[in-house]
């Protein structure tokens, strides 16, 4: 297989660990380079369920080779709690888990700094996972942050976290939060920091062999290109490059490496936190949630939902430079008489055919529909594209037309056999 990267194309939760996990059969090294544990990454394996949020999900197929590159922000702890619970299930993780000895550390200050300005944004606030992940990309652009190998250095972690935490607390204190202990914090860290020492490694040497052995490549994306830092709907965002450059950067891979952009989207649109989300409609949330689904994996809040959203898509398809679509959870739209795609935005009698930059101009955008007869079949079980009924077909084409790329996966379940390859 050449190497790929997988993107989000909306706002997260696509669906990308269910095709990742597909994609992975022909793939031999699945890399992360961007985002931390506020991914939430869902793989079913016949009836077992696995959340990944570090680990890349590659890891579910025996042989590959998993890795967590420069450019994630790893919470040691969290790592430690998910490597055991992938265990506990059975997973082997050894020599099949690499990580990278420059990606930066997400530390208990970063968790607490992230929930006060949370607080003090009020009804601005942007609806963090409270994962810490934007003090931690902060401070990795301040360059004031400790990486793994400051952590797998005793004496280097120690002399470091002692001036960082002193900073951090006045911080916290000035912002009405609890000072941090530095006993606590080391001692929880220096374990991790153990545990984790045998999967530490120089990953851009690593990848860099792999591709001159002709391995293939697959990078695993985390969120979706509208939370992506530069290109999504900004401050409404994660602090990540969340689009197809984040994974050059992320890992040491050179671009001309790349051979192809697959872009995750759902059949509709889902958006956890706050933020415009131009073609929000409470039908479709209701009947979604009404069926259980579109409750998030990370932080199991519920999921605001809407009607495709192809300006969106469109934008999306630019900025990755997509080649392929996957499009997922299509039979979420089974039971519906009526679909509609939004095909251009309406904002102070100007029509938009593109994405506005501006948040508070999309905040006050009302999408123009077109309308598509629903195909009021199951569609769960189909195995072929040209089984899926006509409409659906004709559904499908329509998103992939106003997308731009060309239509290669249609999931139609969250399992391993409910995907239809084109
Ligand atoms: P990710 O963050 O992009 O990996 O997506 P999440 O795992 O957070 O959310 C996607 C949800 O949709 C998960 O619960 C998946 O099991 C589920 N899923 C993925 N594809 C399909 C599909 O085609 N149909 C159904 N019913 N569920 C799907
Ligand atoms: P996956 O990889 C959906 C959202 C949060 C919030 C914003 C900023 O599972 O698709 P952060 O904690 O990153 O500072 O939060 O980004 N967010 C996600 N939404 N899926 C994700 O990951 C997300 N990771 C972060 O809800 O709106
Ligand atoms: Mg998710």
């Amino acid at each position: 297989m050449a190497n790929t990267i997988l993107v989000g194309a909306q706002w997260g939760d696509e669906g990308k660990g269910k095709i990742i996990d597909v994609l992975t059969e022909e793939a031999d090294v699945i890399v992360r380079s961007q985002g931390g544990n506020n991914a939430g990454h869902t793989v079913f394996v016949g009836r077992q369920k696995y959340v990944l949020h570090l680990v890349p999900s590659g890891i579910l197929h025996k042989g590959k080779q998993c890795v967590i590159g420069n450019g994630v922000v790893v919470d040691p702890v969290s790592l430690v709690e998910e490597i055991e619970g992938l265990r506990k299930l059975g997973v082997r993780v050894s020599k099949n888990l690499f990580l990278s000895e420059t990606a930066h550390i997400v530390l208990p200050y970063h968790r607490e700094l992230d929930a006060q300005r949370e607080v003090l944004k009020g009804r601005n606030k942007i609806g963090t996972t409270k994962r810490g992940i934007g003090p931690a990309y902060g401070d990795k652009a301040a360059r004031v942050g400790l990486r793994v190998l400051d952590l797998v250095n005793p004496d280097r972690f120690a002399e470091k976290l002692k001036l960082r935490l002193k900073e951090n607390n006045e911080v916290l204190k000035a912002l009405g939060g609890k000072a941090l202990s530095y006993k606590q914090v080391h001692e929880s860290y220096r374990a991790a920091g153990d545990y984790l020492k045998p999967f530490v490694t120089n990953t851009v040497v690593l990848l860099h062999q792999a591709c001159q052995q002709g391995r293939s490549l697959l990078f695993e994306g985390a969120q979706g290109t509208f939370l992506d830092i530069d290109h999504g709907t900004y401050p409404y965002v994660t602090s990540s490059n969340t689009t197809a450059g984040g994974a050059c950067t992320g890992s040491g891979v050179p671009p001309h490496r790349i051979d192809r952009v697959v872009g995750v989207m759902k059949a509709y649109t889902t958006r956890v936190g706050e933020g415009p989300l131009p073609t929000e409609n409470a039908e479709i949330a209701d009947l979604l949630h009404g069926m259980g689904r579109e409750f998030g994996a990370t932080t199991g809040r519920p999921r605001r939902c809407g009607w495709f959203d192809s300006v969106a898509t469109r934008h999306a398809a630019m900025v990755n430079g997509i080649d392929e679509l996957a499009v997922t959870n299509i039979d979420g739209l089974d039971s519906l008489e009526t679909i509609k795609i939004a095909i251009g935005y309406r904002c102070g009698g100007k029509r938009y055919d593109y994405f506005p930059s501006d948040v508070e101009i999309l905040s006050h955008c009302e999408p123009i529909y077109a309308e598509f007869p629903g195909w009021k079949t199951p569609t769960s079980s189909i195995k072929e594209f040209k089984k899926l009924p006509p409409p659906c077909r004709e559904y499908l084409k329509a998103l992939a037309d106003l997308t731009g790329a060309r239509l290669s996966i249609a999931s139609v379940g969250p399992a391993r056999d409910q995907t239809i390859f084109l």
